[in-house]
Formats: structure tokens, C-alpha cells, sequence
């Protein structure tokens, strides 16, 4: 029987377009697979304002939540269904803090620290939560979760 100990898990990560912009696709992949995860699924995607709006809408009450919207509708990210043990913690650690510059110094090795411009454009996200890993892949891949709880996005 299978190791009970084991628990695969999945999280949603995405390359922000100043990361495919400025080519560091391969690199970000050659990290994410060097790192022990698969990727489960990919595709990529241009947000229009509603769905970049609905993603961080969190953030909706922040003094940077228009700017990051526009700045996440710039171009096309890439979003990937990311599997591993511990996934969503790992994953997080692998990008590093949210402030590019901030990575830089205290996590040089971290993927934001390699790609990152500032705390706005930090070139990747990570689910933080099981919760928010769920709603993220539902948003993107409607059919990874019976009932998801995206519905709202049906012009990606
Ligand atoms: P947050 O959820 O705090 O960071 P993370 O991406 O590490 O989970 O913020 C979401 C995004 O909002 C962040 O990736 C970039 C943007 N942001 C800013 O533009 N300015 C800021 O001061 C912060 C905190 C975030
Ligand atoms: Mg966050």
C-alpha cells in the first residue's frame, strides 16, 4: 500500500508578465522541476480587468490594488497547477518575500530575487493557504474541483 505519510499536494503558481516578458520561463521551469515539483497543468493567459480585479480582490482595499491590476493585465502570465508534497508551503519558499528587494538580501537564492524588479512586478505568485490554493486553481482550471468555487471568470 501507498506511504500514508505521504501527501501530495497541488498550488497554483503563476509567472507575472514582467517574468514572461523578460524571458525567464525556462529558468522559473528548470527551478520549479529542480525542485522536486511536477507541473500538472499550464496555460497561459492575457487577464483582462475583471479577472485580475477578482483574483486580488483580497487586496481590494490596498493603496497598490489598481496599480496591480493594471500591472497584471499587461501582458500574458503563465499559470501552472504546480504538485508536490507540501507544495504550497514550498512552493512559497522557493519564491521568496514579496518585496524583490528585500529578497535579494535575505533570499538571494529565491526565485523573486533572480526575477523580481520591485514589490509590485516580483515576477511570480503563490497560493499561501490549502483555502486559497483551491480557489486559485478553481479560478484558472474550472474542472479541477467538483463544485469549484469559481464561476465568474468565464470570459478567460
Ligand atoms: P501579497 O499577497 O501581500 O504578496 P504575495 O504575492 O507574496 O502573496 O500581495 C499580492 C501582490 O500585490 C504582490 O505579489 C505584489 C502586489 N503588492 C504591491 O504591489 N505592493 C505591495 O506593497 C504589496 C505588499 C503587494
Ligand atoms: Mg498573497
Amino acid at each position: 500500500s501507498s506511504n500514508e505519510s505521504t501527501h501530495m499536494e497541488k498550488t497554483l503558481a503563476m509567472i507575472k508578465p514582467d517574468g514572461v516578458f523578460g524571458n525567464y520561463t525556462d529558468r522559473i521551469k528548470n527551478a520549479i522541476l529542480g525542485s522536486g515539483f511536477s507541473i500538472f497543468k499550464e496555460m497561459i493567459v492575457q487577464l483582462d480587468e475583471d479577472s485580475a480585479a477578482t483574483f486580488y480582490a483580497e487586496h481590494s482595499s490596498k493603496s497598490f490594488y489598481s496599480s496591480l491590476v493594471k500591472y497584471m493585465t499587461s501582458g500574458p502570465v503563465l499559470v501552472m497547477i504546480l504538485e508536490k508534497e507540501n507544495a504550497i508551503t514550498d512552493w512559497r519558499a522557493l519564491i521568496g518575500p514579496t518585496d524583490t528587494h528585500k529578497a535579494k538580501i535575505t533570499h538571494p537564492h529565491s526565485i523573486r530575487a533572480m526575477c523580481g524588479l520591485d514589490s509590485e512586478k516580483n515576477c511570480v505568485h503563490g497560493s499561501d493557504s490549502t483555502q486559497s490554493a483551491q480557489r486559485e486553481i478553481s479560478f484558472f482550471f474550472k474542472d479541477m474541483f467538483a463544485g469549484g468555487v469559481a464561476t465568474e471568470h468565464d470570459e478567460l
